[in-house]
């Protein structure tokens, strides 16, 4: 599993950069244009959380349990409707983000959670952790199917029978390449390249192979219901980002000017400056290497 360290790297040290650039509450995964992109990325996010709380039969009261809740986009909306949100969180600056926002997050391994923690829940919802959830080293040890597996049973403890749990997540997909043949210093226009610099921006962290090892690992605890590729959504989400990201703000400017010792000593931070330029991510998704979908699973 990427762990906390990692995960600060991957997220709060953009906090700030990335609070001034998208929103304070803002999404940081695909949105749900269903197509129409004429739709500003805020309406689209609410699409995607609309989608989920019709799938998860999600309303007023409904006791939610979001794993990774990031800087609280579903947490706001679970309160827009009156229902109870608890996200759990291990990125500093976003628990501390939540907490003004006066969400109750904390700051907790989602993979190990019991209802002796918070309780049980009438719902789970977990968008853009999965990814986080094996290492590089589970994978190489063989574990991967472990850790997933371990996760539904985690989730399904938090459960009553017929609860559902909605999972969106980039997959790897045909194109992708051997975890060894990773490689910083390869040709900038080969694979080899790209996914040094998806690596680099998030350590720790590996993806699973196709929906297919997601709900084979699922099965023995829990039923797919819903299933699509948020594919084509994420490549328009990222074009967003990217603009917003760049265009100027005089605060969000001094923000990124604050980064400059970190970025004097760290070469992997350096290199993440490249991924401004590229948008790695954005070129696995049309290059066929990576894929993504949102699933979702009512316990057995
Ligand atoms: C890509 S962000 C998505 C955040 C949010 N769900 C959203 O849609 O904007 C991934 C989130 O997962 C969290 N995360 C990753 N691994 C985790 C773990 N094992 N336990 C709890 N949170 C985790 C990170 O802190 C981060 O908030």
């Amino acid at each position: 599993m990427a762990n906390k360290t990692d995960i600060d790297y991957s997220y709060s040290t953009m906090d700030q950069v990335w609070r001034l650039s998208v929103g304070e509450m803002a999404d940081f995964t695909g949105a749900k244009y269903d197509g129409d992109f004429s739709l500003s990325l805020e309406a689209a996010q609410r699409n995607k959380h609309a989608f989920i709380a019709e799938h998860l039969h999600v309303g007023p009261g409904s006791k939610v349990l979001d794993m990774g809740c990031g800087w609280g986009p579903f947490l706001n909306y679970l309160r827009q409707i009156g229902a109870k949100g608890t996200g759990l969180v291990l990125s500093e600056g976003q628990y501390a983000s939540c907490r003004r926002q006066g969400f109750e997050v904390y700051i907790k391994d989602c993979r190990t959670v019991t209802p002796a923690d918070y309780g049980t829940f009438d719902a789970v919802v977990s968008v853009g952790a999965f990814e986080h959830f094996c290492s590089m080293e589970d994978y190489k040890a063989g574990k991967q199917d472990q850790v997933y597996n371990q996760f539904f049973k985690t989730v399904s403890d938090l459960l009553p029978p017929g609860g559902r749990c909605f999972i969106q997540t980039m997959v790897f997909d045909k194109g992708m390449i051997e975890l060894d043949a990773i490689d910083i210093n390869a040709d900038k226009d080969s694979d080899e390249y790209l996914m040094a610099l998806v690596v680099n921006e998030f350590p720790g962290s590996w993806l699973p192979y196709g929906k297919e090892q997601i709900i084979k690992n699922a099965e023995p605890y829990f039923k797919l219901v819903n299933h699509h590729s948020g594919k084509v959504d994420y490549i328009e989400t990222i074009k967003v980002w990217r603009r917003r990201l760049k265009s100027f703000g005089l605060q969000k400017y001094l923000a990124y000017l604050s980064l400059t010792p970190q970025f004097l000593v760290d070469p992997k931070l350096r290199n993440r400056l490249k991924n401004l330029q590229i948008a790695p991510i954005r070129v696995a998704f049309e290059k066929g290497i990576w894929d993504h979908f949102r699933l979702v699973f009512e316990k057995r």
